[in-house]
């Protein structure tokens, strides 16, 4: 039988989501360094990219209100960017911000997204806080990297705590000092946020999801830490599509 954790990452994360939306932001606002981090991921995407992103397609996977979105439009001001988000309710808020012409929503769960619905390719693909919420992390992951050209930089900016126990500590401690009775001060619902504290404690150790990352076919991947109370719990994973193989020689072979 599922977990609770699973169960409801297959059946109700999105309309979680939905009834989460009109409160996200403030709860996110809350968290010192949420933007900020979201910030570091986001640059640390564009130097795998270079240029400001000019003429470049990079897409949000649960890009949510749009906060990893206003991240990444920071980071590559010349970039078209594409936010994809299966719950409605948190695009229709992302819809409400002010956002240049190149940025733009797609209501879709990543799993269902293609190249062809973005309007092509993708030159980088980020993914904040999304694929734990996924009920399949490796078909997410490949649906990620099949959005992907060849050499583009595949950057998720997620919660990891299973490989310490300080981390996993300190998370439980946070949780329940803080965001849950939030939640439940500001919004009467903490559904969401003791499935948050639940999934972060059930998801993959770095390395464990570095090695998705790699049996994903990225390559150079990494993790690299953010600062603050996050420290060793919130992480950037980054790696890179191989690079387009040598074009076959016709049949002259020249
Ligand atoms: C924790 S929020 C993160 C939002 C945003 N990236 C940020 O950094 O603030 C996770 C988002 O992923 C979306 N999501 C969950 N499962 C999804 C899926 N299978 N496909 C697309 N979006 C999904 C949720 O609707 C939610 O908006």
């Amino acid at each position: 039988m599922d977990s609770p954790v699973q169960a409801m990452k297959t059946g109700a994360v999105t309309e979680e989501f939905d009834l989460a939306a009109a409160d996200y932001d403030r709860m996110v606002g809350a968290n010192p360094g949420y933007h900020d981090h979201l910030e570091i991921s986001a640059r640390r995407l564009a130097e795998g990219v270079g240029d400001g992103g000019a003429g470049l397609r990079v897409v949000d996977l649960g890009c949510g209100t749009g906060a990893s979105t206003r991240a990444l439009a920071r980071a590559l001001p010349q970039a078209e960017i594409v936010g994809v988000d299966s719950s409605a309710g948190m695009l229709a808020v992302a819809r409400t911000k002010s956002w240049s012409p190149r940025v733009r929503f797609v209501h879709s769960r990543a799993e269902d997204a293609t190249a062809a619905r973005l309007g092509g390719p993708a030159d980088a693909v980020f993914a904040a806080y999304l694929l734990r919420n996924c009920p399949d992390t490796d078909a997410a992951l490949s649906a990620a990297t099949a959005l992907a050209r060849p050499g583009a930089p595949v950057v998720l900016h997620e919660y990891s705590v299973a490989d310490s126990a300080a981390a996993r500590a300190v998370w439980t401690l946070v949780c329940w000092g803080v965001v849950i009775p939030l939640a439940l001060a500001w919004t009467r619902r903490t559904r969401l946020y003791r499935y948050l504290w639940r999934s972060v404690l059930e998801f993959d150790g770095a390395a464990a999801l570095r090695e998705r990352m790699c049996a994903a076919g990225l390559e150079d991947v990494a993790t690299r830490p953010l600062p603050g109370w996050q420290r060793g719990i919130v992480h950037t994973f980054a790696g890179r599509m191989p690079p387009a193989g040598p074009q076959a020689p016709d049949r002259d072979g020249v």
